[in-house]
């Protein structure tokens, strides 16, 4: 006979164990009878449910039933009940079995494989910025780093663009608005190149200096497959007494064998850069082709045919920038440099054959994955 909550009308103690011992065993018989799992959760809920169950309605029937006098007591003994009670139930099992259970085994699969954690990987242009980066370490550069927003001063003007100059119009600038108010040079733009740094590290640091800068910049262009509002550069400076355009050179020759491989040749083609004189653009032999410009009876894409891959620009120090510095003793007539910046994200395209940069800095991991 399945046991249903009797009403109370004798509060006494005698009474109130007895009621309690009655349930006990009825809890009791009834696990006994237990013989598969779905009897084992239909008793869990018919004595522990929270709606309707049987210690819910022990609360119930019996609390509220008894006498002013007598609820401090029974509320004591239906405490224990109920502990006892919940013990009992959540420690039932299917009759018969021992302590090994096979619900327990299907719990745990052991010919499954383990949950494995995902290991993140290096983005390609941090991988890009590292190696480059520690190339130079290499020769006995040090890291400097700068502000992303930064003055018209640093990013123009001691680099010897001034105010109106059209070289300016080559870089795309993002200003920051509401600055109409300061002196020109202290408005903020977001720093179009790295080279501000250069002239930062200058007025921290004495000659002799050997310097990399990787870094965050920003230009006004459409994002496109190989442009970016935001995209990284790594910026190289080294001054010194009879620092000559053939340490330039021999240093960003050597950089460039030990990055993509020593039968990589250079090449370097006059340009025009505000900050340097002379200054120029260097090339690397186009690293997928080999130099020939075809990839068997295709055209190589990456060099446009040409077997040439344009890397970064570079140059030997202007006397003019030095001029911004000179009381930190950088006298022009003393010392001499040179300079480079390449873009970290179009080597890292053209290093890994990516042919958008966009995918880059869209964040998706199935793009990513690729290089754990
Ligand atoms: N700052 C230049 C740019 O973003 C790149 C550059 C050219 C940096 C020549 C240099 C340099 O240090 O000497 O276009």
């Amino acid at each position: 006979m399945a046991y249903t909550v009797p009403k109370l009308t004798d509060y006494s103690a005698a009474a109130l164990t007895q009621a309690a011992e009655e349930c006990t065993l009825s809890c009791r018989e009834e696990e006994a009878a237990i013989r598969n799992d779905d009897e084992l959760k239909t008793f869990r809920d018919r004595w522990l449910g929270r709606k309707n169950g049987i210690l819910t309605q022990i609360n119930e029937v019996w609390l509220k039933g008894a006498p002013k006098e007598a609820k401090r007591e029974a509320g004591i003994r239906v405490n224990e009940l109920k502990a006892r009670i919940q013990e009992l139930v959540e420690g039932a099992k299917v009759a018969g079995s021992a302590s090994f259970h096979s619900s327990d085994i299907e719990s745990v699969d052991i010919t499954l494989p383990g949950a494995r954690r995902p290991i993140g990987s290096e983005h390609p242009v941090a991988k890009t910025t590292r190696e480059l980066v520690a190339v130079f370490q290499k020769l006995g550069y040090s890291v400097a780093d700068g502000p992303v927003v930064e003055t018209d001063y640093y990013n123009f003007e001691a680099l010897n663009f001034p105010p109106n100059h059209p070289a300016r119009d080559t870089q795309d600038t993002l200003f920051i608005a509401g600055q109409q108010s300061k002196p020109a040079r202290e408005r903020l733009l977001l720093r179009t190149h790295t080279s501000p740094v250069q002239i930062r590290t200058m007025e921290k640091m004495r000659p002799p200096i050997r310097i990399v800068i990787p870094g965050t910049v920003h230009r006004n262009d459409p994002p496109d497959a190989s442009h970016s509002p935001m995209f990284h550069q790594i910026e190289g400076l080294a001054v010194d007494t009879n620092i000559t355009f053939g340490d330039l050179k021999g240093t960003l020759d050597h950089a460039m064998k030990e990055f993509f491989g020593s039968s990589v040749k250079t090449s370097f083609r006059p340009s025009f850069f505000p900050f340097t004189e002379p200054s120029a653009e260097m090339y690397v032999s186009c690293f997928i082709c080999g130099g020939s410009g075809r990839r068997g009876s295709d055209p190589c894409r990456p060099c446009k045919q040409s077997g040439w891959i344009e890397i970064l620009g570079c140059g030997m120090v202007d006397p003019n920038v030095f001029e911004f510095v000179k009381d930190n003793g950088y006298d022009p007539k003393k010392v001499s440099g040179f300079a480079f910046g390449m873009g970290a994200d179009r080597i890292a395209l053209l290093k890994y054959g990516v042919d958008d940069i966009q995918l880059f800095f869209q964040g998706d991991v199935r793009f990513l994955e690729q290089w754990g």
